[in-house]
């Protein structure tokens, strides 16, 4: 989950730092307890020789910067840089990156990832007199890598060198003085992407470390080294074979991952709902109108054989899987599990080539569902990720993709990813029943009219939030908020919850609204704040009559209701200290309107309080760890 940038230029002068600083601005959400950089610097300018010049700071990059300002770097025209978020040893100026190692510490090494055997490694090295400065599992890579370099004298063999023996996830960047003009990166696991310029070359975590310069990126397969040079870059396996890369065009540009005027970015996502669903929706179908996904690489025989589905994701991801859950039962009549990915793994999940197991990620990057992924592989299911992020793990290592189009979610709480992750589970749904045949293939196209309309009604919830955001700041010294829905209400329940809890730090609990009288309800004193996700009023099975009656019992224990109905949902008037109007959409289309007044809510509350909302405490993005 760290975020890592590499450059080699031309000219030695303040290029490389500038470069590597942005970069690190750009990829600071991936993590932001601590940064540092390293430059190479060369005889010609400082006129004692080459040698690496580092700096790092515990805390946001602005300490860096700070520190950086303080002190005079020597020009240089290669850099390295990270941003970090702690795993093995806390976030303090030592463990940050980069680290040294090899004969004088001549080598500088930055890392993303875990190196799992770290432990056995760091004690042969201990064994051998090598001394250590820090906690973390990369200095042991920095001094394996050193050391193989004084032994062979270049830089991409050390690494190669190296590699091999370190067990886990990684993407690791070095530069040694001896090598001005040279950065070798390698991944196993974890990120890496080339950024190809003219005369000179990038390496990042994801393509936002560049974008203000390149939009050619090369995206590095699974166990391969790459060498960047100012004239080019060379890729090569772990065992040394030449390989190749996968080289795209960056179609989004700086503007996209920056704020666009907002205040966060977090504010930014929430209002880019109506183009992340649009988006995600675009050319779906071919010129009979039918349905068609991308990167499938499943038959559709073999589709057409499931007879079991089961969603693996964590936290908000989750939430859209249960949301996909109702939809795709009703749709195809396939039974849907959805399981937490770090909970799949371990219960002996059961699982053959019927099973359909659908993995679904933003970043593509979470460990937990990577995991997953890969077990469900082992067990010769057909895995199929939904994921916002192209050249990702996730998609990369499963047989299927559909990818949202949500653009870059650079808050850490998932708002347009979790709009985009229901709209594509929704296309899923439709496809296999179309596939299948029966009842819903022919109203498949029917659902899909009214899902292209639904950019419209978002927009339409986020026009009229002036309400939402008066009650939000008036809410803000609320101990303790609950969220009660049903049907796909409960998920939308359980992710209002969870984005209050993870924004504003405040106790917030999401339920099924049948469940209340099973115990929540003597959670219930008077003026406790509770939202209801009202049903729409088309929902089978009495569901929106069963929803008015739990308003009614909360509201006479003294509970201040706060309901989000659709419009023309007069049912719910009377018990409800406030209305919160959505546009009416078929009932399962529900979700994408009503999760709206929720995440707007959280910002608001939040902001409130005076906190960070982009980056919450204790949080990072993408979990790249189990
Ligand atoms: C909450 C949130 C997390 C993520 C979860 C999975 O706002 O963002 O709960 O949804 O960590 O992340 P991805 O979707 O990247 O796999």
């Amino acid at each position: 989950m760290c975020g890592i940038v590499g450059y080699v230029g031309p000219s030695t002068d303040d290029k490389a730092l500038q470069v590597v600083m942005e970069g690190l601005a750009r990829l600071e959400y991936r993590g932001y307890d601590s940064a540092g950089v390293a430059l190479v610097t060369e005889a010609a300018q400082n006129g004692a020789g080459n040698g690496v010049q580092s700096e790092k700071r515990a805390g946001k990059l602005e300490n860096l910067r700070g520190a950086l300002y303080a002190r005079e770097m020597a020009p240089s025209r290669t850099a390295i840089g990270h941003t970090r978020w702690a795993t093995h040893g806390g976030p303090t100026d030592g463990n940050a990156h980069p680290h040294r190692g090899g004969d004088g510490d001549r080598l500088a090494l930055i890392h993303n990832g875990i190196i799992e055997n770290f432990h056995a490694l760091k004690k042969e090295l201990l064994a051998e007199g090598v001394d250590f400065d820090s906690e973390t599992d990369t200095e042991v890579a920095a001094k394996l890598v050193g050391r193989e370099y004084d032994r062979l004298g270049d830089l991409t063999e050390a690494m190669r060198a190296v590699v091999g023996r370190l067990e886990g996830a990684f993407t690791l960047l070095a530069v040694h003085a001896d090598s001005p003009g040279t950065v070798v990166g390698a991944r196993r696991n974890s990120p890496l992407v080339v950024g190809v310029g003219d005369g000179e070359n990038y390496l990042g975590s994801d393509v936002a470390a560049f974008i203000g310069y390149t939009r050619h990126a090369v995206e590095l397969g699974q166990d391969q080294i790459v060498t960047i040079t100012p004239d080019g870059y060379e890729v090569i396996g772990f065992d040394g074979s030449p390989a190749q890369g996968n080289a795209y065009e960056v179609t989004w540009d700086a503007a996209a991952a920056e704020k666009g005027g907002y205040e966060t970015f977090m504010e930014k996502e929430i209002y880019e709902q109506p183009h992340a669903v649009a988006d995600t929706l675009l050319g779906r179908t071919d010129e009979e109108g039918r349905l068609v996904l991308d990167d499938m690489r499943i038959s559709e025989e073999q589709l057409s054989r499931v007879d079991r589905i089961v969603m693996v994701a964590c936290g908000t991801a989750a939430y859209s899987g249960m949301v996909a859950k109702y939809a795709i039962e009703h749709w195809t009549r396939i039974p849907v599990e959805v399981a937490l990915a770090h909970e799949f793994r371990y219960s002996d999940p059961i699982a053959d080539e019927r099973t359909l197991v659908v993995s679904i990620s933003q970043s593509g990057e979470t460990m937990d569902t990577l995991m997953a992924v890969k077990h469900a592989r082992e067990l010769g299911a057909l895995t199929l990720s939904i994921c916002n992020t192209h050249g990702s793990t996730i998609p990369r290592e499963s047989d299927a993709v559909l990818y949202t189009h949500a653009g870059p979610e650079v808050a850490v709480a998932s708002t347009k990813g979790f709009t985009a992750q229901i709209t594509a589970a929704y296309i899923l749904g439709l496809y296999l029943a179309q596939l299948r045949g029966g009842t819903y293939a022919d109203e498949a196209q029917a659902v899909m009219r009214e899902l292209r309309g639904l950019p419209d009604k978002i927009q339409t919830v986020l026009d009229r939030m002036e309400r939402v955001i008066e009650i939000a700041r008036f809410m803000a010294d609320t101990r303790s908020v609950l969220f009660l829905g049903r049907h796909v209400g409960y998920p939308i329940a359980l992710e209002g919850a969870l984005k209050l809890k993870e924004i504003a730090y405040i106790h917030a609990e999401g339920f099924a609204a049948g469940e209340l009288k099973h115990g929540p309800i003597a959670l219930i004193e008077p003026g406790q704040p509770v939202f209801v996700i009202a049903p729409g009023t088309a929902t089978p099975h009495d569901l929106h009559k069963k929803v008015v009656s739990n308003i009614q019992e909360i509201r006479a224990r003294g509970a201040r209701t706060l309901v989000i109905a659709e419009d023309g949902d007069e049912d719910v008037v009377p018990f409800a200290d406030e209305v919160i109007r959505v546009p009416a959409s078929l009932p399962l289309l529900m979700p994408l309107l009503t999760i709206v007044p929720l995440q707007v809510f959280a910002l608001h509350l939040a902001s409130a309080k005076g906190l960070d909302v982009d980056q919450p405490r204790n949080l990072a993005k993408s979990v790249t760890v189990e």
